[in-house]
């Protein structure tokens, strides 16, 4: 399916990913879609309030399209996180109300937030005060325990956040337990797609996004049919040029993709600029050759932090 028209770029993200999606990582994915919406792994509210806010909120130009994932659940201080993302220069805010990661939990925001969902209008009131940029946020069905299928839950929660000004929904389409791992979470909940697409029936005009599980161009297809947007995490991290063609299929963008070592090739300078050990890069671009001949090879070099190695390889596949 090629869209002619401009697509949100939202139509395709890249989910944000704790310790994954870091600014190395989104550096090299943009080499494989200009287009597909990038976020941040989640950066926390009271980090960016009291803590270093040059070192969180430092990214390279080349990375736009790019969200601000951020984690709080102090509405006025969420309020000022949505400014410093706006003089950042980030293209977009998006508030974590559906990660249960502990970590996330102990600061009383992720999952823990769909117990309030009043909590996240306020919060989403006063972001969109402090920003023109989108405010969006992501979420999941419901906590484990709300009635039927969740979806009331998830209509009150879309309901009050849209009146809010929420610019998006971004829905994890499984339900969220609190307490157990987000690994757990993801191995005993059930996805269920079709809440989600009832969701977009009942706000035929606000942008959903759909997540979860999205495995190829079949999946994105499927889904955008019923929904405005597709969220890919795990896919895009562990076989990430399997991305390469999303920007034609779906974006109408027709510039040439660059193949593997072109990538690799171009990945060069940014090494030699970075001063610090290079495997804090090569470790996010593992599966690149996912699923060919040569992968282990590719990843024993990589593994070497040695630059050397890194440009002998490239020559030996260009
Ligand atoms: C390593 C890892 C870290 C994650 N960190 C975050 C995070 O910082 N914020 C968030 O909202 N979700 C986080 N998630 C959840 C993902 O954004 C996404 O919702 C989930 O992986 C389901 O999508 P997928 O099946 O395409 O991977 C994380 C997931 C993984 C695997």
């Amino acid at each position: 399916m090629i869209k002619k028209i401009t697509p949100d770029p939202d139509l395709i993200s890249i989910a944000p990913m704790l310790d994954w999606t870091d600014k190395h990582f989104r550096y090299f994915m943009r080499l494989i879609t200009r287009r597909a919406m990038l976020y941040t792994e989640m950066v926390a509210c009271p980090a960016l309030i009291l803590g270093d806010r040059q070192k969180l909120l430092d990214y390279n130009t080349q990375e736009h399209p790019i969200t601000l994932q951020v984690g709080g659940s102090d509405a006025k201080f969420m309020g000022d996180c949505a400014s410093f993302a706006k003089d950042y220069g980030y293209d977009a805010v998006n508030v974590n109300a559906g990660c249960p990661s502990s970590r996330v939990q102990a600061g009383k925001f992720g999952a823990i937030l769909m117990k309030t969902p009043e909590l996240v209008a306020d919060i989403v009131a006063n972001m969109k005060a402090r920003t023109k940029i989108p405010v969006t946020v992501k979420t999941r069905i419901s906590l484990v325990g709300a009635d039927g299928d969740g979806f009331d839950d998830l209509f009150k929660f879309a309901n009050l956040v849209k009146q809010a000004g929420c610019n998006g929904l971004i829905v994890h389409a499984r339900q969220a337990k609190l307490n157990i791992s987000p690994k757990d979470n993801r191995a005993k909940l059930p996805l269920n797609y079709e809440t989600v697409y009832k969701l977009k029936k009942s706000f035929p005009d606000m942008f959903i996004s759909i997540n979860g599980n999205v495995m190829s161009y079949q999946d994105i297809n499927t889904h955008l049919s019923h929904v405005n947007g597709v969220m890919i995490g795990r896919w895009a991290y562990g076989q990430p040029y399997a991305l390469a063609q999303i920007d034609s299929q779906f974006f109408g963008d027709t510039h040439a993709v660059l193949s593997r070592p072109q990538i690799l090739e171009s990945m060069i300078p940014y090494l030699e600029e970075y001063d610090g050990n290079i495997r804090n890069i090569t470790h996010h671009m593992m599966g690149l050759y996912h699923g060919m001949p040569n992968a282990k090879a590719y990843k024993q070099m990589l593994m070497s932090g040695d630059l050397i190695q890194f440009k002998e390889f490239v020559k030996s596949q260009i």
